[in-house]
């Protein structure tokens, strides 16, 4: 099939770039209900007066099928008769404003800031930066808007799928493997991103920018030995669906208020997702209440009938997508078979009502049809806000804060810059700005690679590759051996880049790629002194042998850090920030690719000598855990007030049931209400230290242990973190809220949500607190 757009404009972006002209005028952005033309102010459409909903009505009213029809494409043409101007419903922001869709870095606006790769952000575990990365990026949207450079608002990020497989070549673009810390990214980031508040409710109805949660549901997989992402079925039982796939996005739509999501082109268990009446909208706009817009990922209406052959004509794709409750189609398939769909008696017109009402909703949110936005609710957000000093000091920060160090052997970082007289830089990853940027990213606001920065630092500084790109199927190991000979310290920057992790395509193994691992060996075991291995990439890599390699002092995970990466990384290798990344993913060993991609079951099966996924319930080894990570201080906890041991649930409380199961009693608090359930909220305190020698910030990770596994429960849940900042020798108090129907409750094998009696443990650290429920 035709490579959908969001693969395709990809690869042409850059080059296209380069060939446009360097300053052009800007222009107006496009608008609605032009307050000075008599003829379109007097529509009830325009009336900023009436309620949304009665003006979408009055809208649709005027549309005739063709141009209702029209409509329903991600590129929606102009209504001139209506002085409405075309809509472009699709743009990225994955972790700044891309150049993908509806944004054109070709007037008086080139760039915008690139902030790290999502994995990367996520690894800080701080959601007020989440939050500001959020925010940032729809403050540059709404610049590049109001400058006439955007035809649209509406950006189809963040990426919440779980990282459930370390093979996935998008994983990198998600928040990790937690489904509790990747509803929190969602939230931040969302409402960061549509101008709503960091705490409270929150439920801003107009936007300053739409952000979409995608790609719903169970989608993880891209392309992976001949299985394919368009034509997937991801079979997954209703525990973890319940537990692990759905909850990102419940978050997303509950608390963060996201006005859009996107369905995904994978079934789940035989049905296409855009196809799912069930999960479109009995559960999103049901249960969880979602009001905005559903658009389809790009072509994924049309691999229903071509690649999956679930529909038996393109008609009853269309059909039945809209039925389901998607709105628009990203491509162009449903705009050309709505109309003999509607013919053929598979879709009414009602149906396209529907999906319309949402869509002009969306549009009048972001205030497009209030007349010239330039005098409105964000009217004045700049084109100098773009790439704006603070933002770029957001991206850098956001880099050195999520950067993991996972080896330090004998305190061998950080290095004392007047000692390092002699510098060596060797790795294909050393030397190209674009790897920093991971992928959807836009014209960043500077470029300079970590070698560039490091020569800044030491004035001998030499450089060899030793491999040309990443993929090192041809290397020059004796070259890199020779320079490592004849320098005081080396770094190597080594890991994967874009040609070996990306979007349409996952990996088949974990190791570092091609002569990668003889390349290191050979340098370390030339070089004078122990070197520093920094590993640029998105999905973990199996580098057990490096973390047991004595001649290796020091490791640094730093992801696909953004523009300011090099700088991140500089500062963090030479001491000027203490790093305090964690790893929000399981690094597993090249012995996990055993296991089928194919294979969504989270929970372990031992008869099938199936591992199980993620932190939660992975019984095999691993290289590094979920979690993990150094810091050139050490920090020590105590939980400080003690929970009662005993807390007691009210038994009348909407009458509470029991059950039995694998000798353990528990209750069935999925029919309570939440009311009833916030009635028993707890606090724990842990009282966090920074023993020294350096200030630095550090994340509380707080996890629940039950004291069995049994019917799935997972081995350790994570239930709260926060982020503190700590002065050498410092000690903070850090409060965590516990609310016993989100936090100690798990997920039966029929989905209902059951609270255990009797024991259970919190542990932070090496500290355990243990507790009892007592009904
Ligand atoms: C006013 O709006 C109408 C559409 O209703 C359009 O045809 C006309 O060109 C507009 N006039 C001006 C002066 O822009
Ligand atoms: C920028 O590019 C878009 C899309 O190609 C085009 O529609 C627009 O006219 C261009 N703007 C300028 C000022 O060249
Ligand atoms: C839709 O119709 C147009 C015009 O006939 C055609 O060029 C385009 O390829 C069609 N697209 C799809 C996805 O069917
Ligand atoms: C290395 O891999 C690239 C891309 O697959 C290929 O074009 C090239 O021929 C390979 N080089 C060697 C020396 O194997
Ligand atoms: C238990 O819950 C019921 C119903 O909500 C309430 O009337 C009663 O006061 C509660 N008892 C205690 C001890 O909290």
């Amino acid at each position: 099939m035709k490579a959908p757009k969001e693969v395709l404009l990809l690869s042409h972006f850059i080059p296209l770039l380069l060939l446009l002209p360097h300053s052009v005028l800007s222009s107006d952005p496009p608008f609605s209900c032009d307050s000075s033309n008599t003829s379109t102010k007097i529509y009830r459409f325009c009336n900023t007066l009436l309620p949304i909903r009665q003006r979408v009505e009055d809208l649709i009213t005027h549309l005739s099928l063709e141009e209702k029809i029209s409509q329903l494409g991600d590129r929606a043409p102009p209504i001139p008769r209506l002085g409405i101007p075309g809509y472009k419903w699709w743009s990225e922001s994955l972790h700044g404003v891309s150049g993908l869709g509806g944004i054109h870095y070709n007037g008086s606006i080139t760039t915008a800031t690139s902030f790290p790769q999502v994995i990367l952000t996520a690894a800080s575990f701080d959601t007020f930066l989440w939050y500001r990365i959020g925010e940032a990026i729809g403050t540059e949207a709404r610049a590049i808007y109001n400058n006439g450079q955007a035809e649209g608002l509406t950006f189809w990020a963040p990426n919440i799928n779980i990282f459930r497989d370390p093979r996935w070549g998008r994983g990198q673009e998600t928040p990790g493997e937690d489904p509790m810390m990747a509803g929190k990214y969602a939230i931040s980031y969302v409402r960061g991103l549509q101008g709503d508040s960091f705490l409270g409710k929150g439920t801003k109805r107009s936007l300053k920018a739409s952000a979409c949660c995608k790609h719903f549901t169970a989608y993880d997989l891209d392309r992976w030995k001949g299985v394919v992402r368009y034509s997937f079925n991801a079979e997954v039982s209703v525990q973890d669906l319940e537990d692990t796939y759905q909850p990102p996005f419940k978050s997303c739509v509950e608390e963060g208020h996201a006005s859009g999501i996107m369905c995904s082109y994978n079934q789940l268990n035989g049905v296409p997702t855009c196809a799912d009446y069930n999960l479109l909208t009995k559960t999103a706009r049901g249960l969880w209440g979602f009001d905005g817009y559903i658009t389809s990922d790009c072509d994924a209406v049309s691999v229903i009938y071509t690649n999956q052959k679930y529909a038996k004509t393109p008609e009853d794709a269309v059909a039945e997508t809209l039925k389901a409750g998607m709105d628009v189609n990203c491509g162009e398939y449903v705009q050309n078979y709505s109309y003999s769909a509607i013919k053929q008696g598979k879709l009414s017109e009602n149906d396209i009502d529907r999906a319309l009402h949402n869509l002009f909703t969306m549009r009048m949110r972001l205030g497009l049809f209030n007349g010239s936005p330039k005098q409105l609710l964000y009217g004045n957000i700049a084109p100098k806000q773009v790439c704006s000093s603070v933002h770029q000091s957001l991206s850098l920060e956001a880099a050195r804060d999520g950067i993991v160090l996972l080896k330090n052997s004998e305190k061998f970082l950080p290095f004392d810059k007047s000692k390092v007289t002699s510098l060596g830089v060797i790795g294909p990853n050393a030397n190209n700005a674009k790897v920093l940027l991971g992928n959807y990213y836009g014209p960043p606001c500077i470029s300079k690679t970590p070698l560039q920065v490091l020569q800044s630092y030491v004035k001998d500084t030499r450089y060899i590759p030793g491999c040309d790109t990443a993929l090192c199927n041809s290397s020059h190991i004796s070259e890199a051996v020779e320079l490592a000979s004849s320098v005081d310290y080396v770094i190597m920057f080594m890991g994967l880049d874009q040609t070996l992790e990306r979007e349409d395509f996952d990996r088949e193994d974990l190791v570092l790629p091609g002569m990668q691992p003889n390349l290191i060996a050979s340098v370390a075991g030339a070089a004078k002194r122990p070197v520093i291995l920094v590993v640029l990439c998105g999905g973990p890599v199996d580098i057990e042998s490096a973390k047991v390699d004595d001649k290796i002092g020091g490791i640094l995970w730093a992801g696909y850090p953004g523009e300011a990466g090099g700088l991140a990384i500089a500062e963090v290798i030479f001491g000027e920030h203490n790093p305090g990344g964690r790893l929000p993913v399981t690094w597993y060993p090249q012995e996990f690719t055993r296991v089928a991609m194919t294979d969504m079951r989270m929970r372990s099966d031992a008869a099938s000598r199936y591992p199980g996924r993620t932190y939660r319930f992975y019984t095999g080894k691993s290289v590094f855990s979920f979690g993990y990570g150094l810091s050139y201080s050490t920090f020590s906890y105590k939980f400080k007030s003690k929970l009662e041991t005993n807390i007691f649930l009210n038994k009348s409380i909407d009458s509470l049931q029991s059950i039995k199961r694998h000798d353990i009693i528990s209750y069935d608090i999925s029919g309570m209400s939440s009311t009833n359930c916030e009635k028993l909220e707890l606090s724990s305190i842990v009282g966090v230290e920074n023993n020294g020698p350096m200030d630095g910030k550090h994340t509380v990770l707080l996890f629940l242990r039950k004291s069995s596994s049994a019917g799935g429960r997972p081995m350790k849940q994570l239930i709260g973190f926060q982020r503190v900042s700590l002065r050498a020798g410092e000690r903070v108090d850090v409060e965590f809220v516990l609310k016993p129907c989100e936090h100690f409750a798990h997920t039966e094998e029929d989905g209902r949500k059951m609270i255990d009696k009797g024991s259970h443990l919190l542990v932070v650290g090496e500290e355990e607190l243990e507790f009892n429920f007592m009904v």
